[in-house]
């Protein structure tokens, strides 16, 4: 399909609506779009039963689109069926990762490796798995450009390393880690390596098979579809090792009143309870959209945007571009030394959209040497008039935003 932002922008009514929100947050989550939406409904409307546990039609209905939609995720990412357990996202996800390696895979003195940049949901686990398991986390160092690169991480490697934990696409400085490099030699010394792929997954075709990585964890509200669903990735093997944190109905075999239970194999040994069924469901509409327009026109349309706004931005006095040649959507920036929300706040009231503060990665503020930054995160309804009005915004911000500075 040809790219053409106008017609996708009929597809979220939000964004036709007489108003001039120019919405660049699409790293924190996008908007959904009416396909999204309309399969959520249906779901609801049309089909509102359990899965796995009814002998009835509705039932099996609602069986045979939440695993259509298992399937969309497989294909989507190269992976077979039964190494995607759907979850309420990254952050569980992960939290399922590091506890089932924990469980089976990790003793006293091993080492993590996770790196400065990361997401509190990738580095949060691995501490209490330090504190528990007293294991190592260490964290490689980033270049000058606040890039992870593959020496980086050779030199963070020791004997003890077990598993290298990293995000694929940094959600502040939004740098494309070298994954495929770092996984071919890990493998060598049989280091398990996980991704955080939250933020790749919605921008660039990610292949499992190709990066030949062990686990990859990502959220459905962050690429067009519902909150409340996510995906853990892992290798049909180790899916099947690692024990899962949370039990309940739909993911054993059996229970008896001495205490003894059984597991069912992955994906079902990781979906206890009733599942976010049409949360699934949505996804599966919001892969299949992302599917219909291409990450070829999706990369170049943002790629485009981007360029605009780093040539604009480059002329602004005092303004400071963290990442300016980051190879996705996200521009990460300050101006003088004003508070990244007051930035945020002036923004506002010129109708943009934006996040601020430390985004969730608390270690990286001492490596950027600030307290906080902004981040304007572009997607695929984002348009150039927008861009001109987040550009007019910063410059309309140098005549208050350093109003202490004069
Ligand atoms: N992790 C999300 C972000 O980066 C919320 O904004």
């Amino acid at each position: 399909m040809s790219f053409n932002v106008k017609k996708i922008r009929k597809d979220f009514p939000l964004l036709n609506a007489k108003h001039t929100l120019a919405y660049f947050d699409n790293s924190a989550t996008t908007f959904k779009p009416l396909q999204v939406v309309k399969a959520v409904d249906d779901y609801y409307l049309n089909f509102p039963s359990n899965i796995h546990r009814g002998e009835y039609d509705l039932s099996h209905n609602a069986d045979e689109r939440y695993e259509e939609a298992r399937n969309i995720v497989a294909d989507f990412i190269n992976a077979k069926k039964e190494e995607i357990a759907f979850t309420s996202g990254t952050t569980e996800s992960l939290n399922f990762i590091a506890y089932g390696l924990g469980k089976v895979f990790l003793k006293e003195g091993d080492e993590i490796i996770i790196s400065t940049s990361e997401h509190a949901s990738n580095i949060l686990p691995w501490y209490r798995l330090q504190e528990d398991l007293k294991i190592k986390v260490k964290l490689v160092p980033l270049d000058s450009k606040g890039r992870i690169t593959l020496k980086n991480v050779i030199k963070t490697i020791t004997e003890k390393t077990k598993v290298i934990s990293l995000a694929h696409v940094s959600n502040v400085l939004g740098y494309i880690l070298p994954l495929k490099e770092i996984v071919e030699y890990a493998h060598k010394f049989n280091i398990i390596v996980v991704a955080d792929a939250a933020q790749s997954v919605p921008h660039m075709k990610v292949d499992v098979k190709d990066l030949d990585v062990d686990f990859l964890a990502f959220s459905g509200h962050k690429m067009l579809g519902p909150t409340g669903i996510g995906v853990m990735y892992g290798k049909k093997e180790l899916m099947n090792k690692i024990p899962p944190l949370l039990l309940g109905g739909g993911m054993n075999t059996r229970f008896d009143k001495e205490g003894n239970y059984t597991f069912k194999e992955s994906p079902e040994k990781f979906e206890a309870g009733t599942p976010p069924i049409a949360q699934a469901i949505g996804l599966g509409e919001a892969i299949k959209y992302i599917q219909k327009i291409g990450f070829a026109e999706i990369q170049q349309h943002i790629g485009t945007l981007r360029k605009k706004l780093i040539k604009n931005l480059t002329k602004i006095e005092g303004l400071k571009i963290y990442n300016p040649n980051a190879e996705s959507g996200i521009v990460t920036i300050n101006y003088k030394n004003v508070f990244a929300q007051d930035i945020a706040t002036f923004f506002n009231v010129k109708g943009v959209a934006v996040r601020s503060g430390q985004h969730c990665a608390k270690i990286l503020n001492d490596f950027l040497m600030a307290p906080g930054t902004v981040r304007i995160s572009i997607y695929i309804y984002n348009t150039k008039e927008e861009i001109e009005q987040l550009i007019k915004a910063c410059q309309e911000g140098d005549n208050y935003l350093d109003a202490y500075f004069r």
